[in-house]
Parts: C-alpha cells; structure tokens; sequence
C-alpha cells in the first residue's frame, strides 16, 4: 500500500468506502503535478483493493474542493511541459470516469478550474450549498487542459458551457443543480453524510452491473465505441454472473438480494 503526501486515502472497513481527500489546504486544494500523480495513483491503487467498493473523492477543510491547477507551478512550464501537464491530468481524471467502481465527488467549497474537471470526471457530483463552480482558466489567458471542455460541454450542453468557459464566470451550488452540473446540493453539515448515504444505496446493487452501467454510458461519449453494442455485449456478460442468478431468485422469491460481486 502506497502512503500518500497530498491525498487522505481512508478506507471504512464495513461499508467498502475509500474516502480519497486532497489535501493541501493552505493552498485550497490546488492541484500541483504532484497532487494530479497521487490521484492517479490513489485511483488506480483503489481499483485492485479488494476492500474498497466505492469512492468518495472531497478536499480538505471546510472552504475548498479543489481551487484548480497549481497556479504558481503553472508560471514554470513551456509549451511541451504544459502539454504533457495537461495529457497526465486527462489521464488520470479519465482514469476516475472509467473506474468500475463508483466515484462521488463531495464538493466542500470552491471546485474552479481543475477542480471544476476533476468534479466532472467523478461519476456523481453532490454540491454543499457553498459550493462554487467555474472554468476561469480565461482570466489567466489559458483554456482548461483536464478534460474541462469537453466534459462540461456533455454535462450542461454546448450554449451553456461556452457561456461558462467563456466568461468565466462563478456559479453557485443552486445554479450548478439548475444547469445540471451536479446530482444534488445539500447543507454543508450534511455533505458526507449524505453522499455516504447515496454511496451505500448504489453498492446495495449488483456490483458487476454497475460498473457495466458506468461502462455502457462512457461508451457514448467514446468515438471509438458503438455504445448500443457496448450495451448489448455488458447485458449478455450479466448472464453468465452469479449475482443475475442471485437477483433475479431473490425477486422470484421475495427476498433480499445478497450480491457477491461475481
Ligand atoms: N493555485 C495556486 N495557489 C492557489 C490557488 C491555485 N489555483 N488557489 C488558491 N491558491 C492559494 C493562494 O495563492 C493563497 O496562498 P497564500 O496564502 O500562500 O497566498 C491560498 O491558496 C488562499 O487563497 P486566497 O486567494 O487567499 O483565498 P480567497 O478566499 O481570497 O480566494 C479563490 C479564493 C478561490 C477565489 C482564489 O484563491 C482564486 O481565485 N484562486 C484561483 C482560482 C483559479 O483561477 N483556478 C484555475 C486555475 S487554472
């Protein structure tokens, strides 16, 4: 197991969930080089961890999610180290969208820039009611480089991410529920629990078929992919699974299902 310096990685032993925590908090979370390889690493640590189950991925502290990419480091790199910057940062939050295992962001605060893209790239966004959200990468003459134009363009549409992108303007949690860019937005006191909530319903379900959820759906936003067939090879995989068996006996005869995950 890999100790982290800039990311919290708690795993709950009785409910399988990994609470990852970026955590620089004098800086508001900002995503140095750094923070961006432990994510990855935390990511992909999390997907052979038998313990884990399901992933809630906050910042630390009661004001920040993520401010966005390390501004400071930023001012140091060329034209060739920004691009490799922004390619390890897309794969490392493409690795967060394609895990199988489910991803909530938990949005304590402000989510700009980077962290607006790392947000998107988790598969649910729970929003506390002081959550701010904005791409403002334009106010310091850049565009975002993590995913940010294309994901925000999937999740809110096309007129209404242009808006954002360009006139980098911040919205509030009650405006991101509005346009979509989050599932849910919930007093403060209330984020972890709720999304702890939320976390533990999903992993009631079949773990199997969940990740093919997760995959079907990227499928869709992968040229490379047919995503109807994607979807109709994940339905045939389901049959060949124990927990189609256990889930369909359980109906049949009114019980709960105990899933196994395989
Ligand atoms: N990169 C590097 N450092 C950052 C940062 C970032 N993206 N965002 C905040 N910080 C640092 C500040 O420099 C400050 O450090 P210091 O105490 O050593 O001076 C510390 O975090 C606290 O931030 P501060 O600006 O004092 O807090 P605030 O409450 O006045 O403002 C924000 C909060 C989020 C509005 C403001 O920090 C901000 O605009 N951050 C940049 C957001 C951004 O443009 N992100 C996109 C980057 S591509």
């Amino acid at each position: 197991m890999t100790t982290f310096t800039n990311v919290l990685y708690q795993v709950e032993s009785e409910t399988g969930i990994l609470t990852l925590t970026v955590n620089r908090p004098d800086k508001l979370n900002a995503l140095n080089a750094a923070t961006i390889q432990e994510i990855r690493a935390a990511v992909e640590q999390a997907q052979q961890d038998p313990a884990v189950r399901g992933i809630i991925l906050t910042g630390s502290g009661e004001k920040s999610f993520v401010a966005g990419a390390d501004i400071a480091e930023l001012t140091q790199l060329d034209e060739a180290a920004a691009r490799r910057a922004a390619e390890q940062g897309q794969q490392a939050f493409r690795l967060i969208e394609e895990s199988r295992k489910p991803v909530i962001a938990a949005v304590n605060g402000f989510a700009l820039g980077g962290g607006c893209e790392l947000a998107m790239a988790c598969h649910l966004r729970i929003a506390a009611d002081n959550a701010r959200f904005g791409q403002p990468e334009v106010n310091l003459g850049l565009l975002p480089g993590y995913g940010g134009t294309q994901r925000l363009t999937q999740l809110i549409g096309k007129g209404k991410a242009i808006e954002l992108l360009l006139t980098a303007d911040m919205i509030k949690a009650e405006e991101a529920l509005r346009l979509g860019l989050v599932n849910h937005v919930v007093p403060q006191a209330e984020l972890l629990s709720f999304t702890r909530q939320l976390l533990q319903r999903i992993l009631t379900k079949a773990p199997i078929a969940v990740g093919l959820c997760l995959d079907a759906v990227n499928a869709y936003f992968d040229k490379d992919r047919d995503g109807y067939q994607a979807e109709a090879e994940s339905f045939g995989r389901c049959f060949t699974s124990a927990d189609f068996r256990e889930g369909t006996s359980a109906f049949l005869e009114k019980r709960t299902a105990a899933f196994t995950g395989k």
